[in-house]
């Protein structure tokens, strides 16, 4: 089938089935015509303790930015995922959790996630948490991670999710960042049949820091974990038991801080984004319902980790507040096999599924018959997220996974947007197959060149967005400058996403990956300045330059251009400690898939490396290097790619 049929099938198919045509039709045309208006609506959809009397004030200016949604409405953002769905929904279910192990599985009432969401915000309360202070959490994929955001958002404090994947100094610098007062965390993960020790690495950190005054140990496994008195508590043996199950919320300012999640940039640490409460609820809410055409009753499958933006808005604020039922996986795709995914769809009955293009390609691999041999005749939509999802993927998640029935939606947002900008509404929208295809209402995306010129009809430039959303990011945590800095400074007046982009001559947007030194790996976000840094801290490297190449399955693949000390040799063995260096720096996800020891990088004459270059060679493209003559030493090229070529 050729895209164009593909994309003819898949609209037909998404117009017979699906609801949402003719709302999403209605929404662009009112969002159009008076934007203000129509959030003012759709923020009806909350339950406001204080209702709003002002929709908005937002200025892009850098010498006067500000973004305000909704600034004098109340609300708390746990009442509008639990509480408000309790009198006449409280036995139906909130969460679904399936186990790493599958034959492990839980059905979870949005009474039970009420009560457990509660105990959890009594005991921070009577450890002295209070509104405003910063709690991280670094947790596996099971229910009370979300119990212990919900229970942060209940008393008003301001949730930092860690990924469990990041190393006990990744942590560390977030939580020091911030200056969190408690940590809660599992004695241990299970992922793919390993466990991961959550709470030995939560000691390495605290080693580290000093703000922190409880650690709050959920027992996953049972292991034995070292436990420090009148810091350590464990929640079901030592404190659940002992704390109410009902705890009054406390009422929140639409703009009070409701979490503060760490993202990779161009420079420097991960920024600490943050989101507020009103604007970031009304958009995680609304978003999910329209983009995934979510009806009553549907079971709902975001596969991503709570340690991501995808994990919080939509596995547990978004489809909560639309009283979804969320599936929350634990494990991995390819455990026990890689029929894994397929199975839970079967299992549990799943009719939407959301994964990233990057599982997809891992599973592609293992070939048609993992997924044939399943029913999967429960799903009714697909969606992909966290990197441009490339032709042959869309083809085959839309032929094998949907039968060649179902629609995919392909959503392009970031952890600074809150929710999804940009991508096709269920049948509202034509497809084509690797477009995040049309703006969802009311959102302003525009293509700008290098000088912040406006470019018109179909063109290739940068992404910005010329007016707010009320899920955007407020600010940069500590660092308001770095804020202004980061996204209003390249193109005064916009927010710049750093992301690349086409559009075609219907209007499509095709993004096409970061245009800054940010790489996407598996749909995870890494700064090379990160990476670079970890790798200079070992005493045998003099310098390290770090880019993204073209990688089968992660999509982009860390290649580390490293040169050494006088007198240091590169060797297997160097190669393997400059790994785990990484490792442990940041965690397994950053490590770098090539290591090419140089004796020299490109520079220009004022001392620059040039990483344009880099990157060509990296990519294999040695025949189209640019403009070398303001290399300070020419043959160092050469070398690189004699380098290259024995890789
Ligand atoms: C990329 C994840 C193409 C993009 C929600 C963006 C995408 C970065 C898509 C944000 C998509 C995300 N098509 N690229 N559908 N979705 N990206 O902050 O480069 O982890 O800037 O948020 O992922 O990654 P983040």
């Amino acid at each position: 089938m050729t895209h164009e049929e593909i994309y003819k099938v898949t609209t037909d198919a998404a117009k017979n089935t699906l609801t949402t045509t003719e709302q999403a039709a209605a929404d662009r045309a009112r969002a159009a015509e008076n934007p203000e208006q129509f959030w003012s609506e759709v923020a009806q959809r909350l339950t406001w303790s204080k209702p709003f009397s002002k929709v908005k004030d937002v200025s892009f200016d850098a010498s006067d930015l500000h973004i305000k949604w909704f600034e004098d409405g109340e609300l708390n953002a746990s009442v509008n995922c639990l509480d408000r769905h309790l009198d006449n929904h409280g036995d139906e279910t909130a969460i679904i959790w399936e186990g790493d192990d599958p034959s492990t599985d839980k059905h979870i009432t949005y009474r039970q996630a009420y009560e457990e969401t509660c105990r959890m915000a009594n005991l921070l309360k009577a450890r002295g948490v209070n509104k405003g202070d910063r709690v991280a959490i670094y947790m596996p994929m099971i229910p009370e991670a979300a119990y212990a955001m919900l229970a942060c958002a209940r008393i008003g404090a301001v949730h930092t999710v860690v990924f469990g994947g990041f190393s006990p100094d990744a942590l560390a610098s977030r939580i020091n960042d911030c200056y969190a007062v408690a940590v809660i965390t599992a004695d241990e993960g299970v992922r793919g049949g390993r466990t991961i020790p959550l709470k030995a690495n939560v000691d390495k950190a605290l080693e580290q820091s000093s703000s922190v005054r409880l650690v709050l140990t959920v027992e996953r496994t049972g292991a034995k974990v070292d436990m420090k008195g009148g810091r350590d508590l464990f929640w079901y043996s030592e404190a659940r038991n002992d704390v109410s199950p009902d705890c009054p919320p406390e009422p929140m300012n639409a703009e009070d801080p409701l979490f503060i999640l760490y993202t990779s940039g161009s420079t420097g640490t991960p920024k600490g984004v943050l989101h507020t409460t009103g604007g970031y609820m009304t958009f995680s809410a609304y978003t999910h319902e329209v983009v995934f055409d979510y009806r009553p009753g549907d079971i709902y499958w975001c596969t991503a980790d709570v340690g991501w933006i995808t994990g919080h808005t939509y596995i547990v604020y978004g489809p909560l507040a639309n009283r979804a039922t969320t599936l929350m996986f634990e494990g991995v795709p390819t455990y026990p096999d890689a029929s894994r995914f397929w199975n839970v769809v079967d299992k549990h009955k799943v009719n939407i599924f959301y994964t990233a293009p990057t599982a997809l390609r891992a599973l592609m691999r293992e070939g048609d018959e993992l997924v044939e041999k399943t029913d999967r005749s429960s799903l009714r939509l697909l969606g992909s997220v966290g990197e441009p999802i490339n032709p042959e993927a869309w083809a085959w998640y839309h032929r094998v996974v949907g039968n060649g029935k179902l629609p995919i939606v392909d959503t392009w947002w970031q952890t600074e947007t809150g929710g999804i900008l940009i991508s096709p509404l269920p049948g509202a929208t034509d497809l084509k197959p690797g477009s995040a295809t049309l703006p969802l209402p009311s959102i302003q995306p525009a293509i700008v060149d290098a000088e912040g010129n406006f470019l018109e009809g179909a063109c290739t430039g940068n992404l910005v967005l010329t007016d707010s959303w009320p899920g955007q990011m407020r600010t940069v945590y500590g660092d308001h400058q770095r804020f202004i800095d980061t996204y209003f400074k390249t193109y005064p007046g916009m927010y710049f996403t750093g992301d690349g982009v086409r559009r075609d001559e219907d209007g499509y947007y095709w993004i096409t990956g970061r245009v800054d030194d940010v790489i996407n790996v598996s749909g995870h976000r890494m700064g090379t300045a990160e990476v670079e840094s970890a790798l200079v801290a070992h005493p045998s490297v003099a310098e390290a330059a770090v880019v993204g190449y073209p990688h089968d399955v992660k999509g982009q693949g860390i290649y580390a251009y490293v040169t050494l000390m006088e007198g240091a040799e590169a060797s297997d063995e160097l190669e393997k400690d400059l790994v785990d260096m990484v490792r442990s720096e940041i965690g397994p996800i950053a490590k770098p898939d090539l290591l090419h020891f140089t004796p020299a990088l490109p520079k220009t004459r004022s001392g620059k490396i040039m990483r344009r270059i880099l990157r060509k060679i990296a990519e294999n493209k040695f025949s189209n290097l640019g403009d070398t003559s303001t290399l300070a030493e020419p043959g160092v090229v050469d070398a690189l790619i004699e380098g290259r070529k024995n890789r």
